[in-house]
């Protein structure tokens, strides 16, 4: 059985939570709830997860850039062999919130370290696992990060970094999507929360066929 990786990424606020969760009741009504498998990075693992809360807590300076790059890269190293690669082995769909694109762009486009070293510690915590397709969801910053303020939690280190850093992210992504048009879908997140659920069905629905996932 041939898996198929499916990153979501975008900005704050942008939705993914949401959409993965209807592509969830949306694989399971087509049978294949037992072989998707929903998961995120920062985290996934226990010992991941522990790294996260370093991540995404407390203060914005608390971490230089490169600090940052060096901890997402050791928990996306546990993340891939302990449980992506595993689960591609047995033919799983994986739809994983965020993956190496954040740390290319968040730590490396935004946060300065070089391409060079974030490719270096990308090929050291992943080896060569690419996504097999890519959901960017792009939508307007300072919608997105209203909506992220609002939510009572206390994951709100990178948020806490202002709009700027956030615009720097956003055409970081579309600037890395067009890099990679194959592997990148770009969807319109600033619409109706089912209107963003079509166009992501239209698109897996044709990728999972071509991948022969789906018949
Ligand atoms: P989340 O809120 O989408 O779960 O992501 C947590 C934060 O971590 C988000 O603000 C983006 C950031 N992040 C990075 O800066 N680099 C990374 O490699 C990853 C995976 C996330």
């Amino acid at each position: 059985m041939t898996g198929y990786f499916i990153s979501f990424e975008g900005g704050e606020g942008s939705g993914k939570t949401t959409q993965i969760k209807k592509l969830v009741a949306w694989l399971a009504a087509h049978r294949l709830a037992e072989r998707t498998l929903v998961t995120r990075e920062p985290g996934g693992t226990a010992s991941a997860e522990a790294v996260r809360d370093l991540l995404v807590k407390g203060a914005a300076d608390r971490w230089l850039p490169a600090t940052e790059a060096m901890l997402m890269s050791a928990s996306r190293h546990e993340h891939v062999e302990n449980v992506l690669r595993p689960a591609l082995s047995t033919g799983k769909i994986i739809l994983c919130d965020r993956y190496n694109d954040s740390t290319r762009i968040y730590q490396g486009v935004v946060g300065g370290v070089s391409h060079d070293a974030i490719e270096a510690l990308n090929r050291l915590a992943c080896g060569d696992l690419e996504p097999d397709l890519t959901i960017l969801l792009d939508m307007d910053v300072e919608t997105g990060l209203d909506r992220a303020n609002h939510r009572n939690t206390a994951e709100n280190r990178f948020e806490s970094k202002g709009t700027a850093f956030h615009q720097r992210v956003r055409s970081g992504f579309l600037d890395l999507a067009a890099d990679a048009p194959t592997r990148f879908a770009v969807v319109d997140a600033g619409r109706d929360p089912e209107t963003i659920h079509k166009d992501i069905v239209d698109l897996v629905e044709t990728r999972l066929k071509a991948a022969q996932v789906l018949t």
